[in-house]
């Protein structure tokens, strides 16, 4: 068992871990309201594209996926995410899109905050200072919320929310992924507050 030092609403305190390497990645979470619009909206998609809906408990929102890594390193990726400063922000999940190669419909933003590719450039930044590697490719906010699509003619009202979701966020977390069976388990690790805006 280790612990690991991070920082929440500006104190630092300690997360355990166990085993020898670790699946991680940087993520927002939905809460309570959006949660439940998200899930509802997945339960949609379901019926129309058929497929298989994210979990409720599971759906959320990527920051940077860094993979595999030995579980000593969680103490460095602590560090250097204590380092990081981010500012709150709104996200507003306004349509679904449908990705052919991935076959996996997910939920987008129109116009990405500027807070949220700041706090991203800024976690990219820091996390390469520290050494940590990562995929650089251009950071594409979506939230995924059927996989394995079988239909992928979307409704109108679906591509364009009629009441697009208002998604407060302030706070991103880290996150580790196992494998279980057929499915992803995602367990927060650590959690790390945004600066209200002045
Ligand atoms: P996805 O929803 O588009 O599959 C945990 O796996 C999260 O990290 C998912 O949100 C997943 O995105 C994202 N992710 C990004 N790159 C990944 C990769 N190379 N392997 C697995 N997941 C990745």
């Amino acid at each position: 068992m280790h612990d690991h030092p991070y920082r929440e609403s500006g104190q630092l305190k300690q997360i355990r871990t166990s085993g020898k390497s670790i699946r991680v990645f940087f993520a927002i979470w939905p809460k309570e309201a959006v949660w439940r619009q998200l899930c509802d909206l997945s339960e949609k998609l379901e019926l129309v594209c058929g497929g298989r809906r994210t979990r409720a408990e599971s759906i959320h929102l990527t920051l940077i996926f860094l993979g595999e890594m030995e579980t000593s390193q969680l103490h460095t990726l602590c560090l250097a995410a204590n380092t990081v400063r981010g500012q709150v922000f709104n996200f507003i999940v306004e349509g679904i899109r449908y990705w052919k190669l991935n076959r996996l419909v997910y939920a987008e933003t129109g116009e990405t905050p500027l807070e949220l590719f700041d706090l991203v450039g800024s976690l990219k930044n820091t996390l390469s200072a520290y050494g940590f590697s990562f995929d650089h490719r251009t950071f594409t906010p979506h939230i995924t919320l059927v996989r394995k699509v079988r239909r992928h003619v979307l409704p109108k009202s679906l591509i364009h929310l009629v009441e697009p979701i208002v998604w407060p966020v302030n706070e991103y977390i880290l996150v580790k992924s196992e494998q279980a069976s057929d499915r992803s388990v995602y367990t927060p690790i650590g959690r790390w507050s945004l600066e209200s805006q002045r």
